[in-house]
């Protein structure tokens, strides 16, 4: 034996014909294959990834540029920081918003005046006098506050009826912001309604009585101008800034704007209608 041929038997005796066999086939069916490979598959799917990459990027342009996805590359915002905030949530409420104002007063109330004068706002009966309709609470703003900071002793008619107790004076604890706000607080609670009152108003009161230092009697009181409304607070007007169109729109409530939950207010504030 002269040449070695992988198919035979490592002593040349025998040739492995089967093995031969099997190894063209095989060779023929790879290359079938091979072939329909190349035609069915490569050149579809080139050609068909044009067309979808295509689409993908237009597709990709025209989301970022209309619904908001992606940044706002042409200046253009679908969903705009408009003054009202929609699309945002409400903007943060000023401090001075009639509603948060109030609603701060409505906690103190429920820390210093409650035990006394009742969630009602109708007292005790002989004991602790009403703020619901008092007069005391709903006649002039300098009134009030003069009986928040200094607080009142001996007899005192409330509502037609007697009282003879001692209403603790609060100036002491509590600043001018939570006397206004308290103040704000009872003259709009139970159905009363009444100008709010700030505390740049407070702070006029506070000063008038800093010699002050014993609570009022109500014949002092009563000299006080049942209609002694204080200068108009800057704190109405400082909310409407930016926070919601401008009053006699159609606007519900507006944040700083003289709103329904503060139309009391309007007394003394620049009322829309008057
Ligand atoms: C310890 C009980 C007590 C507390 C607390 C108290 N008051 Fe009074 N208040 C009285 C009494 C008693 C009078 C009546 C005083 C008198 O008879 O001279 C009075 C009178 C008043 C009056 C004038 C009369 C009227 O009813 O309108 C107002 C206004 C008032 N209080 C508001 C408040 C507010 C607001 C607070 C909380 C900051 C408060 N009081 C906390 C007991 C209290």
């Amino acid at each position: 034996m002269s040449t070695f041929s992988p198919f035979q038997s490592p002593d040349g005796t025998e040739t492995d014909y089967s093995r031969k066999l099997n190894v063209s086939s095989t060779h023929a069916a790879a290359a079938r294959e091979k072939g329909n490979l190349s035609v069915s598959r490569t050149p579809l799917s080139l050609w068909a990834l044009i067309p979808i990459c295509a689409v993908a990027v237009a597709a990709g342009g025209y989301l970022a540029g209309n619904v908001g996805w992606g940044p706002n590359l042409q200046g253009y915002n679908a969903v705009p920081e408009l003054p009202g905030g929609e699309g945002n949530g409400p903007p943060p409420l000023s401090p001075y918003d009639p509603k948060v104002w109030v609603a701060k007063g409505k906690a103190e109330y429920g820390t210093v005046c409650i035990s006394c004068h009742q969630g009602t706002g109708e007292g005790q009966p002989g004991q602790y006098p009403p703020l619901k309709g008092s007069e005391w609470v709903l006649h002039g703003e300098e009134r009030l506050i003069s009986i928040l900071l200094h607080g009142i002793s001996g007899p005192l008619t409330v509502n037609g009826k007697s009282f003879n107790g001692l209403m603790p004076p609060q100036g002491g604890a509590k600043n001018d912001a939570v006397i206004g706000q308290i103040a704000s607080y009872v003259r709009n609670e139970w159905g009363n309604t009444g100008s709010l009152i700030y505390d740049d108003q407070v702070k006029v009161v506070r000063a008038k009585l800093a010699s002050r230092t014993s609570p009022f009697s109500e014949a002092e009181l009563k000299q006080i101008d049942p209609e002694g409304n204080l200068p108009p607070s800057k704190r109405n007007a400082a909310p409407a800034e930016g926070a919601a169109p401008a009053a006699g729109g159609p606007a519900p409530v507006a944040a700083g704007a003289p709103a329904p939950a503060a139309a009391p207010a309007a007394a003394s504030a620049p009322a829309p209608a008057k």
